[in-house]
């Protein structure tokens, strides 16, 4: 048997403590609830008051079946902001607090909200799950792989609803656009392609590091990612361009346009490569690449991913959307509405044959982040899986993580679907594995 130290075995002692200190108050098992009455109010509370934490309270308030009772945040500031909403709205204010396991701990939670930085989405999901409650969690669904496996296992394990913040899948016209790609009207599809090019703000400069504002628990706020000063570029909003916190525009909006590709087309990745980098802002702080392309292998086709940061149009002259290409015809959906281009047999001629019959424009649908929401609530009630449940966030977004990697290693990255690893490459398996920084610990479940 391998010797410690008396040192080293007070030392794993005093780590042990710390991680069961920062698990809280969290029940070790699910608290198995009564499925709720269709007329039932809910209590409900968010995790993360930023940008779309707040947008989020407004789409559950209008349902008119929720009670927003807390809101958890870790800056002061964004927390006020998220309670003096709620206030406005519902004529009662919730309780606030800085550290979510408190809200874990009450009984007037039926289910949280999360929309922390994508390297806060696992733990307060997993730990909801496990005291009882049931997880709307932002997409994407995980900075890790492994950290989406997890989640996925979570809500299997203490039987909870878990839906994921891809709004998509609640939209009509996105479903009557999957329901013609699947009709096989398209013939077969060879290549799907997909993108966002977003005009945002991308140059951040080089902001020197700084002390954090007096109104945030900054160590908090890191969490499980590495400890390092702050640095207001990577902080409200813009921590989606570096590595420690989220995947960039790969992961960002791969997981909506990607995610439309999947829902069509059904098929788990095989494997990535990518080239990208920043082209845009060479000199800048950010991390992730401004500009990137995607191959994503599939068994039956390929998938394009392209991005661009600071310029807003892309292919079909669209700054978002996806493509399907079939031997008859081209489907192109995006958030404004989708439409069919016929192919030809004879190209650049002036009696070409078309193939099918286009179809026009057909418009998008309005309101549909809403009707997420409502389709939570619903599930909710009535224990059916959601729209967008944990497990299809999941496999989505492990199409932008792989890419992510390849992009990083400069390879291609080989992946079994079943077994959810990378074949033959332990250097990219790496980077599908949480690291964690002391005392949080990713739950095995
Ligand atoms: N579905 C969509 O269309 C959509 C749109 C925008 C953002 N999002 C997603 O929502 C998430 C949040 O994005 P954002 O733009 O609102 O970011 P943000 O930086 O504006 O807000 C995040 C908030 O979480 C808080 N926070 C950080 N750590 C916390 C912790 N441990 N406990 C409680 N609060 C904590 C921050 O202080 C901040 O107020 C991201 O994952 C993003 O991808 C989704």
């Amino acid at each position: 048997m391998k010797m410690i130290t008396r040192r080293q075995f007070a030392k794993r002692m005093a780590g042990a403590a710390a991680a069961v200190a920062a698990f809280g108050g969290v029940q070790a098992e699910a608290v198995q609830k009564k499925k709720a009455g269709a007329n039932e109010r809910l209590g409900v509370a968010l995790i993360g008051s930023g940008g779309r934490g707040r947008s989020l309270l407004d789409d559950f308030m209008r349902t008119g079946q929720v009670d927003i009772v807390a809101i958890a945040d870790v800056d002061d500031e964004m927390l006020e902001k998220g309670l003096n909403k709620v206030e406005s709205v519902q004529g009662k204010r919730p309780t606030g607090y800085r550290d979510f396991r408190k809200i874990l701990d009450r009984k007037d939670v039926d289910a949280v909200i999360v929309a922390t930085p994508d390297h806060w989405h696992a733990l307060p999901t997993i730990y909801a799950c496990q005291a009882g409650k049931d997880v709307y969690v932002e997409k994407p669904l995980a900075k890790t792989i492994q950290e989406g496996r997890a989640m996925v296992n979570a809500a299997r394990r203490y039987n909870r609803i878990v839906q994921v913040g891809t709004q998509q899948r609640s939209a009509e016209h996105f479903r009557k656009a999957v329901e013609y790609v699947q009709s096989g009207k398209l013939g077969k599809i060879r290549m799907v392609r997909a993108w966002a090019y977003l005009d945002w703000k991308g140059g951040l400069g080089n902001p020197p590091d700084g002390t954090p504002p007096a109104t945030v628990d900054y160590d908090f706020w890191l969490g499980p990612a590495p400890k390092r000063p702050f640095n207001p570029a990577r902080f409200h909003f813009t921590f989606r361009w570096f590595w420690d916190y989220s995947g960039g525009l790969m992961t960002d909006w791969g997981a909506h346009m990607v995610d439309i590709a999947m829902w069509a087309m059904g098929e788990d990745p095989l494997g990535a490569m990518a080239i990208g980098g920043k082209y845009g802002y060479p000199d800048d702080i950010m991390e992730t690449p401004d500009t990137q392309q995607s191959i994503i292998e599939f068994p039956s086709f390929s998938l394009l991913w392209e991005h661009m940061i600071g310029c807003g149009i892309g292919p079909w002259q669209r700054e978002h959307g996806v493509e399907f290409h079939g031997v008859n015809g081209i489907l192109v959906v995006d958030r404004g509405g989708w439409e069919v281009y016929a192919e030809t047999d004879k190209i650049d001629r002036p009696d070409r044959i078309y193939k099918m019959m286009p179809v026009p424009r057909q418009s998008g649908s309005s309101d549909y982040s809403y009707t997420h929401v409502q389709n939570f609530v619903d599930a909710v009630k009535s224990r059916q899986k959601p729209v967008a449940d944990v497990e299809i966030g999941h496999k989505s977004v492990i199409a932008c993580h792989l890419a992510n990697i390849a992009v990083r290693l400069r390879r291609y990255v080989r992946w079994d679907p079943i077994k959810e690893e990378v074949v033959g490459d332990p250097e990219a398996q790496r980077l599908v594995i949480a690291e964690y920084r002391k005392p949080w610990e990713l739950p095995k479940i």
